[in-house]
C-alpha cells in the first residue's frame, strides 16, 4: 500500500526515539512491500525556536494531509518560564483538538520478562492486560484558564458535554467488545459535577447501546490504590483526561519503565496521532540511552488503528517482544549490559526485516 506518514520528533528525546521508528518504518515497508512517504514537521520548543509558534501551519497541513501521524515528546526546562507568551504543549494540545483525536488508547500487557524490571511482585503481574481509553480532547486541559487577583489567584476550568462523554463512552464499548468485554469508568463523582455527568451518561450508554458489557464505576483515588493491588482485575479503563493521563504513568510501573508503554488518539476524521505516553525526558535526553520501544510499539497502533496493517503490527510487537527476551535492554529497564537507543531499535528493525 501507499500512505504518508508525518513524523513530528519535538523536543528532548523526542527526535532520538523518532529517529528509530523512521527506520522500523522503513524496514516494515522493505519487509512488506509497502511505500510510505515520511515527512518530517516541528512541533514544541523546536517549533517555539524556528518559528515562534508551537504548532505552525505547515506542521497543520501536514498532519491533514498524513493518513497518519507519529509524534515523540514536547517540552523541557528551556521553555518552562511560567511567564513566556506561548508554550511547548500548547502546540500538541491544539493538534489532538484539530486532528479531533477524542480516544486516547493506551493499552499496558506487561512482557513476561517485566518480571525482572518492574519493581512489583512477579504474581501481581499475571495476567495482567489493560487499555486505558483516555478522553483527550475535554477537562480541564482544554476550559477556561487565566489568573485573577494580581496572579495571585489561577483557575482551570473542568468542562465536559453529555455529547464529548457519549462518543469517547461508545468508542471505549466496542473496543471491549473484542476483548474481555469488561469496563471500568473511573471518576471522582462524590465530589465532582463533571464526573456525576459523566457517571449518568456511562450509564445510560451501556444500558441502551451495550448490555452485553459489564461495566462498574471506580472512584479515581481509590482506582490509584486497585491498580497496583489487583490490575489483573480490570479490563478496559476508560477516564476523563486529567485522570487519565495521571493513571497511566502510574501503570507504567506495571509494565517496567516509561519507556515501554504506546499510545493511540483516534477520532472520527481520518488521520490518528500516536506518541509514546512518556515526555521528553530532559534528564537523558541526549545522550543516546532512552528506550525507543514505547515509540517503536506506538508505529505498531499506527499500523494497526490507521493503515489497517494488522499483520505488520503484529511484527514489529514481536520483534520487541524479542528485544525483551533477549535482554536488549536500555537503562531504564537494566543496570548492568544496556544498550543504546539506536542498539536497541537496530535490534527491532532487523527482527522486522527477517520476520517470516
Ligand atoms: P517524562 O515522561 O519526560 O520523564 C519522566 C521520567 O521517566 C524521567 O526520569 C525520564 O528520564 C524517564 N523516561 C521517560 N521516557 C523515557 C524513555 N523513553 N526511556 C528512558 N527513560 C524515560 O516526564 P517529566 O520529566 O515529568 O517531563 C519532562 C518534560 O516532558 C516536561 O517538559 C513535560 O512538560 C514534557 N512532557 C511532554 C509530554 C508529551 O509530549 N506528550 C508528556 C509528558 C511530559
Ligand atoms: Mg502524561
Amino acid at each position: 500500500m501507499k500512505a504518508t506518514i508525518a513524523l513530528l520528533p519535538g523536543d528532548g528525546i523526542g527526535p532520538e526515539v523518532v529517529a528509530q521508528a523512521r527506520i522500523l518504518l522503513d524496514a516494515i515497508a522493505a519487509r512488506f512491500g509497502h511505500t510510505f512517504t515520511i515527512e518530517e514537521g516541528l512541533i514544541g520548543g523546536i517549533a517555539i525556536d524556528e518559528t515562534g509558534d508551537p504548532l505552525p501551519p505547515e506542521t497543520v497541513a501536514l498532519c491533514e494531509r498524513a493518513d497518519a501521524v507519529l509524534l515523540g515528546a514536547v517540552g523541557g526546562p528551556k521553555w518552562s518560564d511560567p511567564n513566556a507568551p506561548v508554550r511547548p504543549e500548547q502546540g500538541l494540545l491544539k493538534l489532538r483538538a484539530t486532528l479531533g483525536v477524542y480516544a486516547n488508547l493506551r493499552p499496558v500487557a506487561p512482557h513476561p520478562a517485566a518480571a525482572k524490571f518492574a519493581p512489583l511482585k512477579p504474581e501481581l503481574l499475571e495476567g495482567v492486560d489493560l487499555l486505558f481509553v483516555r478522553e483527550l480532547t475535554g477537562g480541564a486541559y482544554f476550559g477556561e484558564k487565566g489568573r485573577e487577583d494580581n496572579g495571585r489567584v489561577a483557575f482551570d476550568v473542568a468542562r465536559y458535554s453529555v455529547e464529548e462523554i457519549e462518543r469517547v463512552t461508545r468508542r471505549a464499548a466496542q473496543l471491549a467488545r473484542g476483548r474481555r468485554k469488561k469496563i471500568t469508568h473511573v471518576d471522582k463523582a462524590n465530589v465532582l459535577e463533571t464526573s456525576r455527568l459523566w457517571r449518568s451518561v456511562v450509564t445510560r450508554v451501556f444500558g441502551d447501546e451495550f448490555p452485553d458489557i459489564e461495566f462498574e464505576h471506580v472512584l479515581v483515588d481509590a482506582m490509584t490504590m486497585h491498580l497496583l493491588h489487583r490490575p489483573a482485575s480490570f479490563d478496559v479503563i476508560l477516564t476523563e483526561n486529567l485522570f487519565g493521563d495521571i493513571l497511566t504513568d502510574e501503570a507504567s510501573v506495571l509494565a517496567g519503565s516509561m519507556g515501554l508503554l504506546p499510545s493511540a488518539s483516534i477520532g472520527d476524521g481520518r488521520a490518528g496521532l500516536y506518541e509514546p505516553i512518556h515526555g521528553s525526558a530532559p534528564d537523558i535526553a541526549g545522550q543516546g540511552i532512552a528506550n525507543p520501544y514505547a515509540t517503536l510499539l506506538s508505529v505498531a497502533l499506527l499500523l494497526r488503528h490507521s493503515l489497517g496493517l494488522d499483520a505488520e503490527a503484529r511484527a514489529v510487537e514481536s520483534a520487541v517482544s524479542q528485544a525483551l527476551d533477549a535482554g536488549v535492554l536500555t537503562r531504564d529497564l537494566t543496570a548492568e549490559g544496556a544498550v543504546s537507543t539506536s542498539q536497541a531499535g537496530e535490534y527491532v528493525a532487523a527482527r522486522v526485516r527477517e520476520a517470516a
